[in-house]
């Protein structure tokens, strides 16, 4: 049996991760979950968010499913989510985002995936005041050649093995000359590797209004990581929003899968949260871990119940709650 680190996470984590367990569980995944705990209400229960025993379940198992955690804006620990990734190398942040018939689509049909750097850029964590009266402050970026040449050529490879055929590097290089210039130069050198794949880079303010006005052009996207953040959700907006839309962390020896969104306080504990992005997250996982066609069985049973239309959570226009959501799909497996 394969063993997986289960993270439930906060605000609206515990009801998406229950339902999503619940999900595969029905599937047949066969999975051993190892509860481990993280987040702010981790912090408020044993005063750190990130406890040494889960790191050690973490490097035992090496797969991870977690919920979203909670940050605390402005003063306060620092994002567990963005600590996990760096400590485990997870490089690759990767986010597809596909539409789903039954669902708005208010730019048309999308079926893209962007590969976000997910380790350094401006989440490096250095930030400082400038001056001791604390009213200048500044963040450092920092991009290497390694990390760079790590996340295109991950998103290069994804795109032949899938038959994917256009990779846009996305940046600001006339502007950051050498942070995004560095990640630039990289692809550049990367995509002559691989002449079957159509190259294009594009700066990143012109990216996000092509990504409304014209999202079919586009196919595997690759970025730094903040660019990558941000237009991840706009990327989610194009499917049916944050609730629909999961995401991969993967590095060479570990893994972890979550939503795109974050813990959504404003809904949390009333029960109607969607729990597609993590689900499809968890169907990430299960390719990862070898389990393709059950990845399969449990997508179709989401779209036939979101094509059929009646049982949609509040996010999608419905009035379902979480849980009727969730048996809807088990019915339908
Ligand atoms: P958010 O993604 O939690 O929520 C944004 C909006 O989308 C809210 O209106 C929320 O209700 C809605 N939404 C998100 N997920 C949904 C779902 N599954 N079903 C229905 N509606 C959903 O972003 P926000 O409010 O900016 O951040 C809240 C907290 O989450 C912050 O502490 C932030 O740091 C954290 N966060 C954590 C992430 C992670 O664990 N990887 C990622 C993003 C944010
Ligand atoms: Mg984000």
């Amino acid at each position: 049996m394969t063993s997986v680190v289960f993270i439930s996470g906060d605000g609206i984590g515990p009801e998406i991760t229950r339902s999503v367990r619940s999900i595969l569980n029905h599937a047949g995944a066969n999975l051993t979950w190892v509860e481990a705990s993280a987040g702010l209400a981790t912090f408020e229960a044993c005063g750190d968010p990130l406890p040494e025993e889960t790191l050690e379940k973490i490097r035992e198992h090496k797969v991870v499913l977690k919920g979203p955690l909670t940050t605390p804006v402005g003063a306060g620990f620092r994002s567990i989510n963005v600590k996990l990734r760096q400590l485990f190398d997870l490089y690759s942040n990767i986010r597809p985002a596909v539409s789903i018939p039954g669902l708005k689509n208010p730019c048309g049909l999308v079926d893209l995936v962007i590969f976000r750097e997910n380790t350094q850029g401006l989440y490096s964590g250095i930030e400082h005041w400038i001056d001791n009266t604390q009213t200048i402050a500044q963040s450092v970026a920092v991009v290497s050649k390694e990390a760079s040449q790590n996340i295109i050529t991950a998103a290069f490879e994804y795109a032949r093995n899938r038959g994917r055929k256009k990779i846009t590097l996305v940046h600001k290089a006339n502007i950051l000359k050498l942070t995004s210039g560095l990640f630039l130069d990289v692809g550049k050198q990367i995509s002559k590797n691989y002449p079957d794949i159509v190259f294009e880079d594009l700066i990143v303010d012109n990216m996000a209004m092509q990504m409304v006005m014209n999202p079919q052009r586009f196919d595997v996207i690759v970025t730094t990581n903040l660019f990558g953040d941000i237009l991840s959700d706009l990327a989610s907006g194009l499917v049916g929003g944050l609730g629909m839309t999961g995401s991969a962390n993967i590095g060479r020896t570990y893994a972890m899968f979550e939503a795109v969104h974050g813990s959504a306080p404003d809904i949390a504990g009333q029960g109607k949260a969607n729990p597609t992005a993590l689900l499809f997250s968890s169907l990430l996982m299960l390719e990862y871990l070898g389990k393709d066609d059950l990845a399969k069985r449990i997508r179709a049973a989401v779209l036939d119940v979101l094509a059929k239309g009646s049982v949609k959570t509040a996010d999608l226009g419905g009035t379902a709650s979480t849980e009727a959501y969730t048996d809807a799909i088990i019915a339908n497996l």
